[in-house]
């Protein structure tokens, strides 16, 4: 069979050798009676790595996401976060649906942050009871839609201090957190040292094949279980799945500098082909975001698909534009594949 490499997404990623050995051999229990020592022991590394009090085991980013915010915010009240950010996007509005909780937008950046002054601007008058009520602001880190772009530890620390200030719960969407901490050179707990809750997923990068870990206080957490569990997120020996996420926190985080190593070789070699541009300052951490010129023949359906039957993967965005992305299943060799493929396929 001909082999695809695909750079749709990082989420594509293939659980590895030792992550298969250890869902095999993982130790399990029923985790919504609290019994699952492999699930625990997931929530517990977790929590450590980002210097939380606690962890809580999710199906997903989006589950993670949705969990927080229905547990900061009651119906009517209001979420403030980023017209690119994901949970805007790409939830299906659920924290609308699910939690009756209104989100407010302000724009993303070309950097990917949230001026400060807009945070502050999307602040509603607590005393006017025709308005909702202003209970938290989401940030996401790396930004996907703004490129892969890492949010950097002074400004994280910024939004702590002002949503202090305002009374805001803190939440990160941190889905590709480890990449921003490897991408800074720091620990991810130092980049989260001022959120109040963060949700990471294993599911990515760190090819997990499951799976997202939610991180608080301890008491935060205890409301997340309860509302995990009404949204059907209750999983019984969830263990054999958390046995990946052991694996990935271990023996994953380290090695997406070569994700990082690989984006750039791709973002260069594809610069160097007429009528290709990148965009969003690619590359930023995994991603590479870029655009066919008018000049170009071609357009993103034609050019997705005659990669397609060269065995190359890709994507384009809800923006028009293609996003290219490295993973663990994409190595030295697939990128320039890769490059060859983008070649031949803009030369004819
Ligand atoms: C930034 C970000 N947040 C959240 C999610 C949601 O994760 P999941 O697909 O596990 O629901 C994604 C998925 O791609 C993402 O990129």
């Amino acid at each position: 069979m001909k082999r695809n490499y695909d750079f749709r997404s990082d989420t594509v990623t293939h659980p590895t050798p030792e992550m298969r050995k250890a869902m095999a051999a993982a130790e399990v229990g029923d985790d919504v009676y609290g019994e699952d020592p492999t699930v625990k022991s997931l929530e517990e590394k977790a929590a450590k790595k980002l210097n939380k009090e606690a962890g809580l085991f999710v199906t997903s980013g989006t589950m993670g996401n949705l969990v927080a915010v229905m547990a900061a915010c009651e119906r009517g009240d209001e979420v403030i976060m980023g017209t690119m950010g994901h949970n805007f996007l790409h939830e299906a509005g659920g924290v609308s649906v699910l939690g009756g909780i209104v989100i407010h937008t302000i724009p993303n950046q070309d950097d990917g942050k949230l001026k400060l002054a807009d945070i502050r601007g999307a602040m509603r008058n607590p005393r006017d009871y025709h308005e909702p009520i202003s209970k938290m602001v989401i940030v996401e880190n790396t930004q996907n839609a703004c490129g892969g772009k890492t949010i950097d530890r002074e400004y994280m620390q910024q939004v702590g201090e002002l949503s202090r200030e305002l009374g805001l719960h803190y939440h990160v969407d941190g889905a590709r957190i480890f990449n921003a901490a490897v991408d800074l050179q720091i620990e991810a707990s130092e980049l989260v040292e001022s959120v109040d809750s963060i949700t990471f997923c294993l599911s990515k990068g760190l090819c997990a094949p499951v799976g997202s870990v939610l991180c608080g206080e301890k008491d935060f957490i205890r409301k997340c279980r309860r509302i995990r569990k009404l949204l059907g997120g209750g999983m019984r020996q969830a263990g054999v799945i958390a046995a990946a996420g052991v694996v990935a926190l271990d023996q994953m985080i380290d090695r997406l500098v070569e994700d990082h190593r690989r984006a750039k070789i791709l973002a260069d070699g594809l610069a160097n082909i007429p009528g290709i541009q990148l965009t969003k300052g690619s590359p930023n951490t995994n991603m590479v975001f870029l655009k066919i010129t008018p000049e170009s023949r071609l357009d993103n359906r034609t050019l997705i698909s005659e990669l397609k039957q060269l065995g190359v993967l890709i994507m384009s965005t809800n923006e028009g534009e293609i996003r290219l992305v490295t993973h663990n299943d994409v190595d030295d060799q697939a990128v320039q594949s890769c490059i060859q493929a983008f070649e031949q396929v803009m030369q004819q």
